[in-house]
């Protein structure tokens, strides 16, 4: 028999489609196992300032289709100190919280690890970013949402791209990591993708140009990943710009709309999956985890694996890329 009577739910760091549906499913299955849910506003920072609700299953009617998060999200400076974990702890406890589940990226997963430690208080990770950069997990909550985003924009750069023979750079969300730029690069039919785990190895640019690129095509697309690593769109077209001043290059960076969006079938039934399976963890005594799922069966991934891993990119998709876009 658990001990986990009411289970406080957050969602911290940068927000991903899909979060919605995993509230939903975090609350209405607490609620059908017999467990209270309070719903903490703006993730640890919202603790600390007592923004807490109690939930029921009308507070999560009608939002699963809706992106962002109805618990709103931020990133949170006092959590990082021990007094401020110290608040934090103090309102879990006023509020009758004897369990929670945290949603977000690295540093949200990073933070619960420290406090969960630091105050023996049994915490569940959800990997809710749209960079899938988080160790242990096939796919995060909002990847997907973001890859289709990415790929519609893609789309329509290239109508314009084809029109004026133009090389453009279209720069994509990632914190240093080339998922959604590789992925996205494959989905939308780009010539390349420019990521940093690649750029450490070899110059990428100057591969992608040397080895004919342009040759059988008037205009090209290049996904590149945001990243001090690869220097941005902005800092690939200037390179151009001096060494091959041949292209007229153009830089587009998608930014926040990344983010934005009603979230993916995909992502709406990962979501739902992963919030009922932490009520299950929880139930089932799993402390500081994170809910992942690999070759489609969900797994509890221990935080410090989740996070002190750098999550490897799959090379054939760096060959499947390079095929394809011939
Ligand atoms: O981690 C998600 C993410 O969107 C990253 O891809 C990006 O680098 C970062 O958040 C942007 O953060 P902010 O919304 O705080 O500018």
């Amino acid at each position: 028999m658990s001990t986990v009577k009411c289970v406080g739910i957050l969602t911290s760091g940068g927000d991903a489609p899909g979060m919605n549906a995993a509230i939903r499913a975090v609350t209405r299955s607490a609620i059908y196992n017999g467990v209270r849910v309070k719903g903490i506003y703006r993730g640890f920072k919202g603790l600390i300032l007592d923004e807490i609700e109690e939930f029921k299953t009308q507070n999560v009617s009608n939002i699963i289709q809706r992106g962002g998060t109805i618990l709103k999200t931020a990133r949170c400076g006092e959590f990082k100190t021990p007094e401020g974990r110290k608040q934090a702890y103090d309102k879990l406890q006023e509020h009758g919280i004897d369990a929670l589940i945290a949603m977000g990226g690295d540093g949200t997963l990073t933070g619960a690890r420290i406090f969960a430690q630091e105050f023996n208080f049994p915490i569940v990770g959800l990997p809710g970013t749209i960079d899938n950069d988080l160790y242990g997990t096939d796919t995060t909550i909002g990847y997907d949402t973001a890859l289709n985003t990415i790929m519609e924009c893609v789309d329509k750069i290239r109508d314009t791209a084809t029109s004026h023979d133009r090389l453009f750079f279209v720069e994509v969300m990632g914190r240093d990591a080339g998922f959604l730029a590789l992925n996205g690069a494959i989905a939308s039919g780009a010539e390349a993708a420019i990521i940093p785990e690649i750029s450490l190895e070899k110059d990428q640019l100057a591969e992608m140009i040397e080895t004919g690129f342009r040759k059988s095509k008037n205009s090209s697309i290049v996904l590149v990943a945001e990243s001090e690593i690869t220097g941005g769109a902005m800092g690939v077209a200037e390179r151009v710009k001096k060494e091959y001043p041949q292209f007229d290059v153009r830089v587009s960076i998608l930014g926040h709309l990344q983010r934005g969006g009603s979230p993916t079938a995909q992502d709406r039934i990962l979501a739902t999956r992963m919030g009922v399976a932490a009520i299950d963890a929880l139930l089932d005594d799993q402390r500081n985890v994170m809910i992942g799922i690999q070759n489609d069966q969900i797994v509890n991934v221990p935080f410090s694996k989740a996070i002190k891993n750098d999550k490897p990119i799959n090379r054939d998709l760096l060959y499947t890329l390079r095929v394809s876009s011939i």
